[in-house]
């Protein structure tokens, strides 16, 4: 059923697609030279024991992405998963500060991105938003700079967004940052309660006025949060396969998407970073009906909050959502 329906996925870094194959190519293209053999040694390597051991190689693979050509082929290649996965919509995150940091141009990576994605929607029908996130592990400062850096691009973005290190980095240190994004026009999402507490998920909420948590999945340890997550229609984007891969939960069978389900979350399902994490965005809700024993309706449920919990326009998203509702009802009739 889920390859036959619409989707959108809203929790997808697009550097997290980087396939090993794609990683050597670029490697040879731009003559750079990489820790692994082969392609088989990549995926060995992609074994983690946190959301730490993750980012160290993650951004180490980036390494790879030089030119605006670069940029394109990765994000083209997602695309090109996208309509075999039937995504019809996705909103994607980039992290500038990776590729700054080692003296690429904001304006390569960006470029390189959204011409795939202008691509993307011309060639293939699928829409797409921008989000850019900053570094949690880097200072508020750095934010700073890289949210001035970013000025003539800002209204080809829908947001910011923030990712990497969530321990020991709260969502308090971003306020600042933020608070000018929102006057900017900009729609703030945050990284929240993947690794890091509830409090965390409060914080982002409260401070950086999230309009929808990344992750989020700790915030059943707050009965308070869940109402208040409830109440407010805030959604989460949750990535299971990425969960257990990270070690947020033991196994796919452990993992509590269907209890937040159950509660009245509004969640949806999402690949996070598909390369390293073994799954794109059909393969996370095969395992995931299976490991949890999600019924058809409740797919149907995760796809129709994909849509609800989308930035698209009023009457795209309503577009979307009755078309969904015709494909569903023609399936349950057969
Ligand atoms: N960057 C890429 N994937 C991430 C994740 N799952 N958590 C935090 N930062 C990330
Ligand atoms: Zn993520």
């Amino acid at each position: 059923m889920i390859d036959s329906l619409p989707k959108a996925e809203l929790h997808l870094h697009i550097e997290g697609t980087l396939e090993p194959e794609l990683m050597f190519s670029l490697a040879e293209r731009n003559a750079i030279s990489l820790p692994y053999q082969s392609v088989e040694e990549v995926r060995a390597a992609y074994q983690f024991s946190s959301l730490q051991s993750f980012l160290d190689i993650y951004y180490a693979g980036a390494k790879v992405l030089q030119t605006e050509q670069d940029f394109y082929d990765l994000t083209w290649a997602y695309l090109e998963r996208c309509q075999k996965d039937n995504v019809v919509h996705t909103e994607i995150f980039f992290d500038p500060q990776t590729h700054t940091d080692r003296g690429i141009s904001f304006g390569t990576v960006f470029e390189g991105i959204d011409a795939a994605l202008q691509d993307g929607k011309k060639q293939l029908g699928i829409s797409s938003h921008i989000i850019m996130c900053f570094l949690r592990h880097l200072s508020a400062e750095d934010a700073m700079n890289t949210f001035a850096m970013s000025k003539p691009w800002h209204h080809r973005m829908i947001g910011v967004g923030l990712d990497s290190s969530e321990q020991g980095n709260p969502p308090r240190k971003f306020t600042e940052v933020f608070e000018k994004a929102r006057q900017a026009g900009l729609k703030a999402v945050a990284h929240a309660g993947e690794e890091g507490p509830a409090e965390y998920i409060w914080e982002a909420l409260k401070e950086l006025k999230v309009l929808r948590v990344d992750h989020g999945v700790r915030c059943l340890d707050d009965d308070r949060l869940v109402q208040y997550l409830v109440e407010n229609r805030i959604p989460l984007t949750v990535c299971p396969l990425s969960n257990v891969k990270l070690c947020v939960f033991d196994s796919l069978s452990d993992h509590n998407l269907k209890q937040m389900l159950d509660r009245g979350l509004c969640v949806t399902v999402n690949s996070d970073d598909p390369s390293y994490f073994g799954g794109y965005i059909n393969d996370n809700f095969r395992a995931t009906q299976t490991a949890l024993g999600l019924d058809n309706q409740a797919v149907y449920q995760l796809l129709r909050n994909s849509f609800n919990a989308s930035f698209l326009e009023h009457s795209e998203r309503a577009r979307h959502l009755a078309r969904l509702d015709t494909l569903y009802q023609e399936l349950s009739d057969d």
